[in-house]
């Protein structure tokens, strides 16, 4: 068979998969099936990490490293996964990272994805380069959420700051305008060399009208410094400026050195995420969760501590509450189980992780997220 990324194009016309193959047990399942359905071209760009990958394996090698001790005979009658996050309600402690252009995967791509989020009661964080609009998203949501008789799920905005802080503003009035509930800002991947043409089809349509939009543009040469995309990088004062511009929570997303956790609170951030962005911009950091435990000293109960990178199965999700975690991000799961079976697709993945994780916190003997303290770990030899 003959594949290449003009199968993608959505003017094709092969009708999108929405079934759940059969044996799927865990993400793992999605991500083979994922391999062979999806175009070569998007699959390195969704899977490949930066450099030669050493991120992108720490961020498994490391949940790997953790073990888990239980403990037995929990009194289980009222033991839940809730979780309040910024005054919402969410079913698990588990969000929808921001994964760019997801109709390389499928071609209702984000609409799909908030669908099966607002049915499994969980929150997802849309990029800045989506391939719907923002608008649209959020209007999935309204029309998704009543029939479950449930306030919906969270739909927070990411925001990569624009070259001018004009854009940067209309994207953050239009998402207030549209009902997001946070704002993310994602300050690790301002520089990031992507060699990965878009189908035809797929763009970031919520950078239209932007004259010069950030991450789409701008092409990284072999030099960067004195170049003019040096001079227009975001800084610390960007962040007080954003901070002093929304009423919306701000998360800060990709922070992963204490001392930048200390800045982050400083200039303004209500949350901060720990993640080194899937391994996707500099290779050889650490795992993120192996950043978390000294974030966490630092920030104490002051604000709700996210972290990515490499969550796949529901003990992961324990281990990074039990490491100063308030909930964790999905990434390329969601997309590999929507390329897979779209919206179904999507809302199977997240059962099958909040399942593991209610698994995992009845063996452990935890009847809340509180209860998954750093005792439950203990060191793999
Ligand atoms: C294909 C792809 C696109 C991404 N696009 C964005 C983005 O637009 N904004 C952002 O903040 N993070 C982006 N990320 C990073 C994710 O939000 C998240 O940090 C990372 O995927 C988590 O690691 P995991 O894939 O191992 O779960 C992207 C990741 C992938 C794989």
């Amino acid at each position: 068979m003959v594949r290449d990324v003009s199968e993608l194009s959505p003017a094709r016309a092969a009708p999108p998969r929405e079934q759940i193959p059969p044996g799927i047990r865990a993400l793992a399942d999605y991500e083979r099936l994922a391999a062979d359905l999806m175009p070569p071209a998007s699959w390195t760009y969704l899977q490949d990490g930066t450099g030669d990958g050493l991120t992108v394996a720490q961020n498994r090698i490391a949940f790997d490293r953790i073990g888990l001790l239980p403990r037995i005979l929990p009194d289980l009658r009222n033991a839940t996964t809730q979780l309040d996050l910024f005054g919402q309600r969410h079913a698990a402690p588990i969000l929808l990272a921001p994964v760019a252009y997801q109709r390389i995967a499928h071609p209702d791509g984000e609409l799909a994805t908030i669908r099966a989020a607002t049915a499994m009661g969980c929150g997802m964080i849309l990029s800045t380069l989506a391939s719907v609009t923002l608008e649209e998203t959020a209007a999935a949501r309204a029309a998704a959420a009543p029939g479950l008789g449930a306030p919906p799920a969270a739909l927070w905005f990411q925001l990569y700051m624009q070259e001018g802080r004009a854009d940067t503003l209309t994207l953050v009035r239009r998402a207030e305008a549209a009902g997001y509930e946070a704002v993310v800002l994602t300050v690790d991947a301002s520089i990031k060399r992507t060699a990965f043409a878009l189908p035809p089809g797929v763009e970031a349509v919520n950078l239209r009208g932007i004259a010069r939009p950030a991450h789409t543009s701008q092409v990284l040469g072999p030099i960067l410094f004195g170049t003019p995309l040096a001079q227009t990088t975001p800084r610390w004062e960007d962040l007080s400026w954003l901070r002093g511009e929304t009423r919306l929570p701000l998360l800060v997303k990709g922070v992963m050195a204490p001392d930048d956790a200390r800045l982050a609170i400083e200039h303004g951030a209500d949350g901060l995420i720990v993640s080194n962005h899937g391994g996707r911009v500099l290779d050889g950091m650490p795992a993120a969760i192996d950043c978390l435990a000294a974030i966490a000293a630092i920030v104490g109960e002051r604000m709700p501590i996210l972290v990515d990178g490499g969550i796949r199965r529901g003990t992961d999700v324990v281990k990074a509450l039990a490491l100063g975690a308030t909930a964790v991000l999905l990434g390329r799961p969601q997309v590999h189980a929507l390329a897979v079976a779209g919206v179904a697709g999507v809302a199977h993945a997240l059962l099958m992780l909040r399942s593991e994780l209610e698994l995992a916190m009845a063996q452990l003997g935890c009847t809340t997220l509180a209860d998954i303290t750093p005792d439950r770990l203990t060191p793999l030899r």
